[in-house]
């Protein structure tokens, strides 16, 4: 089937790429000129593992494009894809809907034939019927239904999970559409991924109900963690005993400076915003945010405590600044929120990330941009680690320790074992939720 997409962001350039490995002629269209002039390049302006590859491949193979004219990109087009963003509104907290409406209303000018105009974007309930009137305002006469599909792939490992899904969702209100889509996820059907059908409203609702839930267990087990410390108990401890349960499940029970990130924050606020519009408040959500909030200030805190009381002159070497590792993404990262605090007690930061820097420069004023870990630690008075990147799990303490004016360290992610770090020459450890 032809396809497009518009927004070639993380999740419009994953979906177009995956979806012309599955065998369709995907066209993906940006306004942003240079974007598409990279893509046509064969570079992928973000970072994510596997991606470029995939982008060679199926450009070689004739099924996968780039343009900025959307006209051209839906000629003939089965489904045309939303996948622009939907950051958080500034003021209010709600999701912000102007790409996605502004989009919808472009498709419906470029409209011919008939087409499935397909939501990707995480959107509130309600949006695709809204979409549904932009495309018909912007053309009466238009053939077209609306499908909800939102998209549930996590940043550095976005290919797989595209590509191997827990499950697809999709939205539909007739045969007609529900027949298109389940044309384009035909391999996925055929390789018995599971393949949810619901209304439009229950499919938009689904995706803010996990993300919120996610970032409920997340935020959960932090706050146990806050916990752990004061009572003696260890949290790794703890995550495994409880994960080890079915019914609980051990992912997202990682302890760490908070969740950030390009979904998490926005769409729990989002969520939270619907429930009160709709007299319905989300009580757990809103105090999952403020409690999220709190998490960071309380790494501050800790970072703060473990010199002295005060971080002045004190030259600190923050390892990892991206919200999680393989990805290039810093949005909402806590690093954003803890390293400007730094910063502001009269530290001076040296920052080193594998692939955060092009992002971070901007965003993270003040900084000095380093190469690696033993070059951020030169001289230090303090070591911080942010984000778990592989590269950093396996460091030569001893190394580390000896470059260092004061050995000390603040694990945020939990990736040593504080014996370790003693043992290796760090006469301060501290980590989140194990106490000493
Ligand atoms: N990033 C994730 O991990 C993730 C995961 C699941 C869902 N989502 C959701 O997917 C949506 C997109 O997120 P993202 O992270 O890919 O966003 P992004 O900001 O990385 O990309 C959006 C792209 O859309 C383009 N764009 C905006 N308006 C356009 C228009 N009218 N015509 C053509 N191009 C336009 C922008 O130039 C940009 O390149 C959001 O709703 C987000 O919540 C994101």
């Amino acid at each position: 089937m032809r396809l497009a997409i518009v927004g070639t962001g993380y999740v419009g350039l994953v979906t177009g790429v995956c979806l012309s490995d599955f065998g369709h002629d995907v066209v993906c269209v940006d306004h942003d000129e240079a974007k598409i002039a990279k893509l046509r390049r064969g570079e992928a302006p973000i970072f994510e593992p596997g991606l470029e590859a995939l982008m060679a491949k199926n450009t070689a193979a004739g099924r996968l494009s780039f343009t900025t004219d959307l006209a051209e990109a839906m000629e003939g087009a089965g489904a045309v894809f939303i996948a622009v963003g939907t950051p958080t509104r500034r003021g209010d907290g709600h999701a912000d809907l102007t790409y996605v409406m502004a989009a919808a209303e472009d498709i419906g000018r470029a409209l011919k034939g008939y087409a499935v105009v397909v939501t990707k974007s995480t959107v509130p309930v309600g949006t695709n019927r809204q979409v549904a009137d932009a495309v018909r305002r912007a053309n009466p006469g238009a053939e077209f239904d609306v499908a909800s599909n939102p998209e549930f792939l996590r940043e550095g490992a976005a290919i797989d999970d595209f590509m191997r899904p827990d499950r697809v969702v999709i939205g539909v209100e007739n045969d007609r559409a529900k027949k298109v889509m389940a044309e384009i996820y035909r391999p996925l059907f055929l390789r018995e991924f599971p393949v949810v059908y619901t209304g439009l409203e229950s499919a938009e609702m689904i995706k803010y109900a996990a993300n919120a839930f996610l970032a409920t267990k997340i935020t959960f087990i932090n706050e146990i963690a806050a916990l752990c410390e004061r009572v003696g108990a260890d949290i790794k401890a703890v995550s495994k005993g409880m994960g080890m349960d079915g019914r609980i499940g051990n992912k997202f029970l990682h302890a760490g400076p908070g969740y950030g990130g390009s979904c998490f924050p926005k769409d729990t606020k989002a969520l939270a915003r619907i429930g009160q519009d709709h007299a319905s408040p989300m009580q757990i959500v809103e105090t999952v945010i403020k409690v999220n909030d709190e998490v960071k200030r309380r790494m501050i805190d800790k970072i703060i405590d473990l010199c002295d009381g005060s971080l002045r002159d004190k030259s600190v070497a923050v390892l990892g600044v991206t919200f999680k590792p393989n990805t290039d993404d810093m949005r909402d990262a806590p690093a954003l929120t803890i390293v400007p605090a730094l910063v502001g007690a009269g530290a001076k930061v040296r920052v080193c990330d594998p692939q955060g820097r092009h992002e971070g420069e901007a965003l993270l004023p003040g900084v000095k941009w380093v190469e690696g870990a033993y070059q951020a630690a030169h001289g230090a008075d303090l070591l911080v680690i942010l984000t778990e990147w592989n590269e950093f799990r396996a460091l030569d303490l001893g190394k580390l320790a000896r470059k260092m004016a004061q050995p000390r360290m603040a694990d945020l992610r939990n990736i040593y074992d504080p014996d370790e770090a003693r043992a290796a020459g760090f006469t301060h450890y501290v980590s989140v939720g194990r106490a000493g």
